[in-house]
């Protein structure tokens, strides 16, 4: 039976390595989801068929219960509450490596079994199993609005959590000749719950993406580990595989976001306060309507459409497409310009826009798209806020200073909808909406574009 597990347990890697692929383009990355998820399907009939099964009521009762989340969540969660799902997602994946590990020292140890180097690969698993169950519920937190956006602070923060981590490492270090000594082992996880905790807090809303894929990384490392403490080689496969595809993300989505990697491996993104006495300036905006807006889009040649998390909030992705579709009969060329952390989670809205069916010829990412902006005749900017922040570029004491953003201010003439004068996920005033050549457009996204949609069916 054992060869026939370990054969499934092949393939299953193998179309997880193709899922992945699948993933590094908009157009196979359906494709490639559904070859992981068969991927894991046949891990699990790996796992049940492999004859180490001792008794089956509490795995049915597992799948059952784990069945009904899944399907609830996939069926009732939004498509903007995608980033606190893949946070939970992160925390009870992390919370299982912590239980099994757990359940492995208590087994082995009363055998007296625990070798150094299966201690190593336990003692990796519950430690970054545990910061990750803790870091990743406060990402949750910080995503879902129930604990403050901004970063948390204090004096000697770095110095607190870096003296924590050492003194939690040579813990690990210890257990790994004196594997038995288990008040060692448990005060070992509960300071990397707190670990966890702690390098979150002071990392602010507008850097979550980071924290996201690091906390997939370190889940990743986590099973990985577990693999090899329970000796399981999907897991090993599949725990390294996630664990290196969440590094390779931090590292892009940290290039994204202007952080340098020591920020990413150690996650103490120190962003300044937000000063909100600068909120809402008393200066004048010029508002625009549904009329002016044909007119002017009417004149152009080259149009790009930038679309941010307010899209994904008014679902305007379809009626996009059509206004996209309008002026392109008119013959007046119409691009997509792709912030990497436009949204709420990587690929967000090359997820959406391939939902309502944009050519992937018309997505453009930020950095192919920015050295053109001055050749723009209008950049429509749709539910986007951050990821269009002049601020980013030119004033230094804000704490999206340096990170890149899309160019917009650069095109001839700018078109901002937006409900109101809000300002997006980082909390800070946009000095975009006051430039002469940005026009506000005010509305719920999808309800603003059917009108603009309307009024070219016209005629
Ligand atoms: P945001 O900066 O969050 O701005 C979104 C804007 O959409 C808001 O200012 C809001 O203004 C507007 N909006 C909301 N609902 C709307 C609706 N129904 N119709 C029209 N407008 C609506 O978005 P962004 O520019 O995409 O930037 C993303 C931010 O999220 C960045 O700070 C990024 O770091 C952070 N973040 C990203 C990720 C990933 S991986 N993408 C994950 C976590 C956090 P009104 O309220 O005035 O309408």
């Amino acid at each position: 039976m054992n060869y026939y597990m370990e054969l499934v347990y092949l393939a299953s890697s193998v179309l997880f390595i193709m899922g992945l692929k699948g993933l590094s383009h908009p157009e196979s990355a359906r494709r490639g989801m559904h070859y992981a998820e068969v991927g894991m399907f046949m891990a699990i009939v790996g796992t049940l068929v492999s004859g180490k099964i001792i008794t089956w009521e509490w795995i049915i009762v597992g799948i059952a219960i784990g069945s009904v989340i899944g399907a609830a969540m996939s069926i009732f969660m939004p498509m903007t509450a995608m980033p606190q799902r893949i946070a939970l997602s992160h925390a009870f994946g992390a919370l299982a490596a912590v239980l099994v590990g757990i359940n492995e020292y208590i087994e082995k140890g009363f055998h007296q079994e625990i070798s150094n180097g299966l201690m190593s690969a336990l003692g990796f698993e519950v430690l970054f199993g545990a910061l990750t169950v803790t870091g990743s519920l406060m990402a949750f937190g910080k995503l879902n609005e129930m604990i403050k956006g901004a970063p948390i602070t204090y004096k000697g923060q770095n110095i607190v959590n870096i003296t924590l981590f050492l003194f939690t490492i040579g813990m690990f270090i210890y257990l790994i000749f004196s594997p038995y000594d288990a008040t060692i082992f448990y005060t070992m996880i509960a300071l990397s719950f707190l670990i966890g905790i702690f390098i979150v807090l002071p990392i602010g809303g507008a850097d979550m993406p980071v924290v996201i894929s690091l906390m997939n990384s370190y889940a990743g490392l986590a099973a990985a580990a577990t693999g090899f403490a329970i000796d399981n080689k999907v897991l090993i496969i599949a725990g390294s595989l996630d664990g290196s595809s969440g590094f390779i993300l931090s590292i892009v989505m940290s290039k994204a976001m202007n952080r340098s990697f020591a920020n990413v491996l150690f996650g103490a993104v120190g962003s300044p306060q937000v000063d909100t006495s600068k909120l809402h300036e008393d200066r004048p905006i010029t508002r625009f309507g549904i009329e002016d807006t044909k007119f002017v889009l009417e004149q152009a040649e080259r149009v790009v459409v930038v679309p941010g998390y307010g899209m994904a909030v008014a679902q305007a992705q379809h009626t996009v497409r059509e206004l996209s579709d309008e002026l392109e009969k008119r013959g007046i060329k119409v691009d997509f310009a792709i912030h990497p952390v436009a949204g709420r989670m990587p690929g967000h809205m090359n997820v959406l826009l391939a939902e309502a069916n944009v050519s992937y010829d018309q997505l453009y990412e930020m950095d192919a798209i920015n050295p053109t902006m001055d050749t723009v005749d209008v950049c429509i900017v749709i539910g986007a806020n951050d990821v269009v922040n002049p601020a980013a570029r030119t004033d230094k004491g804000s704490p999206i200073y340096g990170m890149p953003i899309i160019n917009v201010d650069k095109a001839k003439t700018v078109i901002v909808m937006k409900r109101s004068m809000a300002t997006g996920f980082a909390g800070i005033e946009n000095p975009l909406f006051y430039e002469p050549n940005t026009k506000m457009l005010f509305g719920d996204a999808k309800k603003v574009m059917q009108e603009i949609v309307a009024e070219f069916k016209k005629n």
